[in-house]
Formats: C-alpha cells, sequence, structure tokens
C-alpha cells in the first residue's frame, strides 16, 4: 500500500516538466472585486452552458449539439469528465472522450471548463469506476450510526483519495499535453456538489476515531488570524463557543462542530486532488456548492460539508489549491445567492443556474454587478433556441471589454427585477440612477440590465424592460439633463453609433429607456446648468 504514494509522487516529477509559466496558461488575476480570467494576457467572461450530466459520455451525440450551442452565442462549454470512463480498468486511461470534446469544441471556437466527476458527484459515488465501487474493502463507504454502508466513499480513506487524485492528475498530466498551446480548457471544477446527505457527519470507523480528536490547529489558527473577515453565519458558532483555541470539534465550533469537522475533511481531500491536478497542469480550479434551500435546513439534508456559503472559510483554510468556491443557483433569491459568494474576495462564478427565461438577466445581473468570470445556465443543450440568452449573450460578448476595463466596483452596476419589483433606486459614477421596470409593453421577462460609468457624466445602458431617471447630489448646477442617447454596438472593441434617441424614444429627454425584448445598448451623456 505504501508504494502508491511514492510512484505517485514520482510520476508527478516526471509529468511535471515542459508545463508553460502559469502567468502563460489561463489563470486568475486578483482584482478588487475578486478576479478576472485572464486567456492568452486578455481577460475573458464566460458566457456559457452546462452539459446534462450524461450528454459528454458520447461524442456522437455532442456531434450536433456543439454548433446548437455556437448558434446561442456561447463562448464556453461545461462537460463532465467522468472517472468510471476515463480509467474503467485500474491503471489504464482512457481519453477518447476528452479528446472529442477538445476537437468538438475547437471546431466551433468554443472553450471548454471540465468538471471532475470523481470521488463525489452530488453527495453520492456513482461516477466512480467498477472497480473502485466493487472494492468497498479497499475503498471504505460512509457507514451510517448502523453500520450501514452508503454508495458514498469516505472522505477519510487514504485509498480513495489516492485513487482519486492519481486518476485526476493523469487528466490535468494529458491536458497538458495535448491542449497547452490551444488553451481550450479555461478551468476545472473538482468534484461536483461534495457533501454528505442524511446525516451531518460520516460514521465510519476511521471517521469516528478523527472526530475524537482535536480540531486542526491549523484551521483554529486560520480562525484566530482572519477573525475580522470571518463569515458570520458560521463565526457565530465560533464565537458562542467562545473562540476556543483548542479543544474537540464541538468545544471549538459548538453547534457547528460536525459540520465543522466534514467540510473540513472534505475539503482537504478535494483540495488534495486539485492540488495532484495542478502540478500536472496548474489550470484554476473550483469546487461547486448545492446550496442551502431554506434557513431552516440542518447540515445532512443539504450535502453536509459540501461549500455552502457559511463554510467557505474553513474551505478556504483546507484547500488553497482551490481558487475559488461557486454556488449552483436554483433558488429564487438569486441576488441575496451572489452576495454571499462574493465576500472577502471570493471571485463570482456560476457554473449552474435554472436555464429559464429569465437566466439572461440573471447573466447581466452576474457579470454588472460582481464582474463574475462567468454564467452557466444547466441543461444548455435543452434550452429552446428561441430563449433571449442568445441575444444577450451576443451583446455580452460585444461589451466584454468595456466590463473588463473596469474591474474595481464602483463603475459597473447590475440591474435584475427579482420578484417583481417595480423600481430601483441605485447610485453610479456619483449619480442617482432612479430606474422602473414598466415603460410599456407586456411583461414576458423581469427587466435587467448593466450599466457602466464610462466617463464623466457619461454611462453606457446594456440591457431590456427598463428605463432609467438620472439625477445627482453632487455640488455643482442643479439641473441634470440629457445632452444626447444614442444606441449603438461595440465592434471589435470600437463604438458603432446607430440611431440617435429622442423624442418618444428618451420621453421628451427625460429618461433612458429600452423596451421588453431583445436586449439592446444605449450610450447617454449627461449634462448640468442652473
Ligand atoms: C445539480 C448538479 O450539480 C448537476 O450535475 C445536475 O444534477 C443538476 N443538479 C440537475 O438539476
Amino acid at each position: 500500500m505504501k508504494i502508491i504514494p511514492i510512484l505517485y509522487g514520482l510520476a508527478t516529477l516526471a509529468w511535471g516538466a515542459g508545463a508553460l509559466p502559469a502567468a502563460e496558461l489561463p489563470h486568475l488575476k486578483k482584482t478588487t472585486a475578486g478576479a478576472q480570467l485572464i486567456v492568452n494576457g486578455q481577460p475573458f467572461l464566460i458566457l456559457g452552458g452546462e452539459l446534462h450530466n450524461s450528454s459528454a459520455s458520447s461524442l456522437e451525440y455532442l456531434e450536433p449539439v456543439w454548433p446548437r450551442l455556437k448558434a446561442q452565442n456561447l463562448n464556453t462549454v461545461l462537460a463532465t469528465v467522468s472517472w468510471e470512463l476515463l480509467e474503467p480498468e485500474e491503471g489504464r486511461f482512457d481519453f477518447t472522450l476528452v479528446d472529442g470534446l477538445l476537437a468538438g469544441a475547437r471546431r466551433q471556437d468554443l472553450k471548454l471548463v471540465l468538471l471532475w466527476f470523481g470521488s463525489w458527484k452530488n453527495g453520492v459515488s456513482t461516477y466512480v469506476p467498477g472497480w473502485v465501487k466493487k472494492d468497498t474493502a479497499r475503498f471504505p463507504r460512509v457507514c451510517n450510526q448502523h453500520g450501514d454502508k452508503a454508495e458514498v466513499l469516505s472522505a477519510f480513506s487514504q485509498a480513495n483519495l489516492d485513487a482519486d487524485r492519481k486518476a485526476f492528475a493523469a487528466l490535468m498530466r494529458h491536458l497538458r499535453e495535448t491542449d497547452q498551446k490551444e488553451q481550450t480548457v479555461l478551468m476545472v471544477q473538482v468534484e461536483n456538489e461534495a457533501g454528505l446527505l442524511g446525516q451531518p457527519r460520516d460514521l465510519a470507523p476511521e471517521a469516528v476515531k478523527a472526530f475524537q480528536r482535536e480540531a486542526p490547529a491549523e484551521l483554529v489558527r486560520y480562525f484566530s488570524a482572519h477573525q475580522q473577515q470571518l463569515i458570520p453565519e458560521f463565526k457565530k458558532y465560533w464565537s458562542e463557543a467562545s473562540g476556543q483555541t483548542n479543544g474537540t470539534w464541538n468545544a471549538v465550533f459548538g453547534e457547528g462542530g460536525e459540520e465543522a469537522f466534514m467540510a473540513w475533511h472534505l475539503a482537504r481531500y478535494i483540495g488534495q486532488v486539485a492540488a495532484a491536478g495542478k502540478a500536472e497542469y496548474a489550470l484554476p480550479m473550483f469546487a461547486n456548492a448545492w446550496l442551502i434551500q431554506h434557513e431552516t435546513q440542518k447540515a445532512g439534508q443539504y450535502p453536509s460539508g459540501g461549500p455552502v456559503s457559511k463554510v467557505q472559510d474553513i474551505w478556504r483554510a483546507a484547500a488553497p489549491a482551490i481558487d475559488l468556491l461557486a454556488p449552483d443557483i436554483y433558488r429564487r433569491d438569486f441576488k441575496e445567492v451572489c452576495s454571499s459568494y462574493t465576500r472577502f474576495g471570493n471571485p463570482l462564478f456560476i457554473p449552474e443556474c435554472s436555464p429559464g427565461a429569465d437566466a439572461v438577466a440573471k447573466a447581466f445581473y452576474a457579470f454588472g454587478q460582481h464582474q463574475a468570470l462567468g454564467f452557466c445556465p444547466f441543461g444548455i443543450e435543452s434550452m429552446p433556441e428561441d430563449r433571449p440568452l442568445k441575444e444577450g449573450y451576443a451583446l455580452l460578448r460585444a461589451l466584454a471589454p468595456e466590463i473588463s476595463r473596469h474591474p474595481d466596483p464602483g463603475a459597473l452596476l447590475g440591474i435584475y427585477q427579482q420578484d417583481g419589483e417595480d423600481r430601483q433606486n441605485l447610485q453610479l459614477g456619483g449619480y442617482n440612477l432612479e430606474i422602473t421596470f414598466k415603460p410599456g409593453g407586456k411583461k414576458e421577462l423581469p427587466g435587467y440590465g448593466l450599466a457602466i460609468a464610462s466617463g464623466a457624466d457619461e454611462f453606457l445602458v446594456a440591457g431590456a424592460g427598463l428605463a432609467i431617471h438620472f439625477s445627482t447630489s453632487k455640488p455643482g448646477p442643479k439641473y441634470t439633463r440629457i445632452l444626447a442617447i444614442d444606441e449603438g454596438w461595440f465592434v471589435n472593441g470600437a463604438w458603432k453609433p446607430g440611431r440617435r434617441l429622442n423624442g418618444d424614444e428618451n420621453a421628451g429627454g427625460w429618461r433612458l429607456q429600452i423596451p421588453y425584448g431583445k436586449p439592446a445598448l444605449q450610450r447617454v451623456r449627461l449634462y448640468r446648468h442652473d
């Protein structure tokens, strides 16, 4: 058994040779808002969509899908690589599907984010190879209080970890060998919605022993060192346990002890899988979360230990190779979820989102409000082609250089009429933006958009179903008026104006307005006088 890690280490050294420097690979560049994804030296916004779980298991199935995704104006596809199909026999790797994904995406000039369905997918282990599934003695399972084994690998097993990270490292090595030049793959998700369902913690024998030990000093040190920057929902458990610096999990984290324990061990495991992959090919890596669906849910009713918003600190401390934690958003309170995943520098990336007609509105909000790295409705190949996401992605693509030019919060704003509100008052570039969502037309979709303070007294506004009246309380002349509004588009980064919008189209000089329907872009210039 000892031989596996040693061989594994040697293999890493051998394969590690020949990689481009990290700065020349897709990488994350830190900004005040979080980060930008840099691809070939330029910021890149992922206008994405995630395939259904089984789609990437058949290249034939995907053949007609690629051009449809391209026609929907996506620039990136999120696709599964499953352990069972990558390593059908121990030590024999089959890269046919991975190569087919690379080829299919490249033919359409699309990028990929690969999703590693390894030890866990939605809290269970159905994507592990048959040779892992069948050998429960070598690859231990999660147990309940009666000793019953679940179809879930235990995170408390070195053999499970070694087998998973060996396969993941082989995948990343293959990507380095076959994709480092083209850089079709931009990021990798490590596992999928990990966490334990049905019980707050694993009760397999090794897990029980681990729970009896003290909470790791490293984790407690992290909490002590980051006291001013801890997620309050979890800090509360630590504080209620009097900020203890040593003791059992329950002593240190009180009511949150069992969840903290699972989060630490899952994140350690997944972080080590990610680190082994990065040693081969250092792409940005993330872990995605099955979110808590409502406040009354307890750990185990949602996957316990998974990267839900409140345990972000534990994940950060345990898994430094994971660059960001990403919410899969199927909840109605989209804005609140986005905010909860942008605390203390976590960059927002939304690998899954409900694929409804309002997905376009959420995309504009995420890029405008949080400078998101990317946005991806789930089950993208089933999305009806007449959904406004297609037009929205075309506009966001044209606008991407403008969005990326302003990496700091304060120059951009996201607008999304969540839950049917009629109006919003927002501030941008020293102006008050009084936004109304009923400028006329029938209400099929929420109003949405993004606004950029593109110059002194100048804004770019993109979206649909909204109107904006501008005013300011800045010192200076009393009245704020519209100097001119132009609709337009960016072509290769250059502004191409269309109609000059006046009269009925700006309510007699009173407001900027973009009707419901096809999203549009307008540039408004303001002036002030006494
Ligand atoms: C969330 C999972 O992460 C996806 O793989 C998929 O199963 C969706 N749920 C289905 O809605």
